[in-house]
């Protein structure tokens, strides 16, 4: 079996190494992403894995199955870069990493809100300034919060549990329900009950498609006067300048955002030398209520190590057996 690993950064490259060997796979490890033209790289192979955040070009599955290449293994959970459609035209089947780290993400929902909460941005801005000052960047206790997560999955579920360790009431919105969540009484009847009854609007969520957002004009005009929002789910849920807006004229406290609309081609390159042209971003970056990130919550030893290697399990289960317990239905 001959594997090849496309858009592999630096600090993946041991994790799939390590993998090579301990399973006697050989696996090609491409920096490059995979395109129309870096497919052909892929001649030869049985199966090939990838991760990028732009969208995958359809040419690229064409390629895959004249070349009788017919699964592709995503190192991350989100598919929505991905056109289903040219993969089942070409026969092509498709697995993602479901669950790499609920944790590490959960954890960083609360990173960035207490990084908010205590107005961190300003102090540590101030400080760097030599200004030692407390006032005005008086804090606020997580404890005496309602924090209201929409989305139990894995990772809503984790956040919980955490928001909980640190005394915050907590309430949750899932179109399906979790038992667990279920037995606490936790869950609220719908999205608007949650953004009405919640201090902080925790989202873990999938993208809901182009233009359908959760955080928008009308939904702020619902949500509690210094509401937060912390969004490490997907950039789309939130119109932007509908959240920056609401900030800046006070209807609501801050926001952390480690996923932005615009996201692709900004996050994770360095732009230092770069003229800077999302003048929105950049009043988001400027302001002491915002905590920006570039998409991170996932950046972890533990979550990266994962997602190279189980996307690699899935890859050697599918070309074993036919399928995996990772394969994604691509008709749903
Ligand atoms: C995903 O796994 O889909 C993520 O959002 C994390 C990604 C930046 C690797």
């Amino acid at each position: 079996m001959k594997l090849i690993d496309y858009g592999v950064r630096e600090d993946e490259k041991k994790y799939i190494q390590e993998w090579s060997k301990d399973n006697d796979v050989e696996v090609k490890i491409v920096t490059d992403l995979l395109t129309p033209e870096t497919v052909k790289m892929a001649q030869g192979y049985d199966g090939i894995i990838a991760y990028q955040q732009l969208p995958y070009d359809e040419k690229i599955f064409d390629t895959m199955n004249e070349y009788g290449i017919h699964v592709i293994s995503l190192r991350n959970v989100g598919v929505d870069n991905v056109p289903f459609e040219a993969l089942k035209r070409n026969e092509i089947r498709l697995t993602n990493v479901p669950s790499y780290s609920p944790e590490a993400i959960a954890e960083y929902s609360v990173t960035g809100l207490m990084m908010l909460l205590r107005n961190m941005k300003n102090m540590v801005r101030k400080v760097d300034q030599h200004d030692f000052r407390w006032v005005p960047d008086i804090g606020h206790e997580l404890n005496q919060l309602t924090v209201g997560v929409a989305g139990t999955g894995r990772i809503g579920r984790a956040a919980i549990k955490i928001y909980q360790g640190f005394g915050a009431k907590v309430i949750a919105f899932d179109k399906f329900h979790n038992p667990e969540i279920e037995k606490e009484g936790l869950y609220v009847d719908s999205l608007d009950t949650l953004l009405k009854e919640s201090d902080v609007v925790t989202l873990h969520i999938p993208s809901l498609g182009k233009g359908h957002t959760v955080i928008n004009k009308d939904s702020i005009s619902e949500m509690k006067d210094n509401a937060i929002v912390v969004n490490t789910a997907r950039g789309d849920l939130i119109n932007t300048k509908d959240l920056y807006d609401a900030v800046v004229t006070g209807k609501l406290y801050g926001a952390v955002m480690d996923v932005y609309e615009n996201e692709v081609g900004i996050f994770n390159t360095d732009l230092t030398d770069t003229e800077f042209s999302d003048e929105l971003l950049e009043k988001v970056i400027q302001s002491p209520r915002f905590i920006l990130t570039p998409h991170i919550a996932f950046y972890t030893t533990k979550a990266v190590k994962n997602m190279a290697t189980i996307s690699l399990n899935s890859m050697v289960a599918e070309l074993k057996n036919g399928t995996s317990e990772n394969e994604i239905n691509l008709d749903k």
